[in-house]
């Protein structure tokens, strides 16, 4: 039988219900600082909606290595087998911690591609660059420091640097460029967790007020964030970083011969995709899980690159 095509107009209302259903499992542990059992529901949840799916798919950013992760593990074949063969990218809890103690931006994201389409990002931390859309293609790069990309991306907007919001992921490791970007007058929105939204908001940044994202955070959140930019717009890069010899083979094994390289948010992802992701707790792009007797509702943004369409769906389901 020749091989089906990816037709990702059909697929993405399914891949919207896999998401949904991973925010519904989380929901009665939002707020419960149980991040492992938050976790847990939503991998249990995704995993079974997954199944139920008509594709060849297999996890190429997942919750882990096979050996340390036994459900949506990197390699794992999801799906029914019957339908095209996709790569998936997803994180059933993007923000556990945010979960744990209901903080903002807590997202359930899943990203489905042609096979071969998507980056195997290794379990290591990525430095991000992302802008939304509308700006020349290089406007910022990864050569420049945080202040040259402030003026930059200033000049291109004709503001002032004061007038630039950069969301960056509060860590150790990022004080001193937190303090080279405040020297520009740059407000900088901090975040404890959930980079993957924190790149999404600034490809909408008259709602989020954020212009640009920067620092380290996850690879595999990295792919996942290229995914939601090549349906939002706008630019993204990432270079991997890397701590140790093991995290180096982590890489090899996934495929990875130049340690040195930046990937442009189509690198990471180079085909059309389709991207879902449900709210679970409050945040600037989706509305969490609201609970009512009976009730649970949920938010989902559902995009696809092919066309830049962009659903929201708001899923009120009898408990
Ligand atoms: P989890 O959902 O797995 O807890 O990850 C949240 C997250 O904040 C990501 O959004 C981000 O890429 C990564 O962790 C940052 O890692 P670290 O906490 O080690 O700085």
């Amino acid at each position: 039988m020749a091989p089906t095509d990816f037709n990702d107009r059909m697929l993405s209302l399914g891949l919207a219900r896999v998401s949904e259903a991973a925010a519904l499992a989380s929901a009665t542990l939002i707020g419960r600082g149980d991040e492992k059992a938050a976790d847990q529901a939503a991998v249990n949840a995704m995993r079974e909606q997954l199944n139920k799916l008509d594709i060849a798919g297999v996890v190429v950013i997942g919750e882990g290595e096979r050996d340390e992760a036994p459900m949506l593990f990197i390699g794992e074949e999801v799906g029914s087998g019957k339908g095209p063969g996709v790569d998936i990218a997803l994180d059933p809890l993007e923000g556990t911690t945010l979960t744990a103690k209901d903080m903002p931006n807590a997202l359930t994201v899943i990203a489905m591609g042609p096979r071969g389409s998507m980056l195997h990002a290794p379990d290591v931390y990525m430095d991000k660059l992302a802008i939304g859309p509308g700006f020349k293609t290089g406007v910022v790069t990864m050569d420049m420091s945080p202040s040259e990309r402030v003026s930059a991306l200033a000049a291109a907007k004709g503001c002032s640097t004061e007038d630039i919001t950069v969301c960056v992921l509060e860590r150790p490791r990022h004080e001193d460029m937190i303090a080279e970007l405040r020297s520009t007058g740059a407000a900088i929105r901090l975040i404890t967790d959930g980079d993957v939204a924190g790149v999404m908001h600034c490809a909408q940044a008259a709602t989020t007020g954020i212009d640009m994202y920067m620092g380290s955070g996850g690879a595999p959140e990295g792919v996942l964030a290229a995914a939601a930019l090549k349906c939002m717009g706008g630019q993204m890069f990432g270079k991997l970083l890397f701590r140790n010899d093991d995290e180096r083979g982590r890489a090899s094994k996934a495929g990875i011969t130049n340690f040195d390289r930046v990937y442009t948010r189509d690198d990471m992802v180079t085909s059309d995709v389709i991207f879902a992701a449900t709210g679970v707790t409050d945040g600037s792009l989706l509305a969490g899980i609201k609970r009512e007797p009976g009730f649970l509702t949920a938010e989902t943004i559902l995009m696809r690159s092919k066309t830049g369409s962009v659903r929201r769906m708001s899923y009120r389901n009898p408990v």
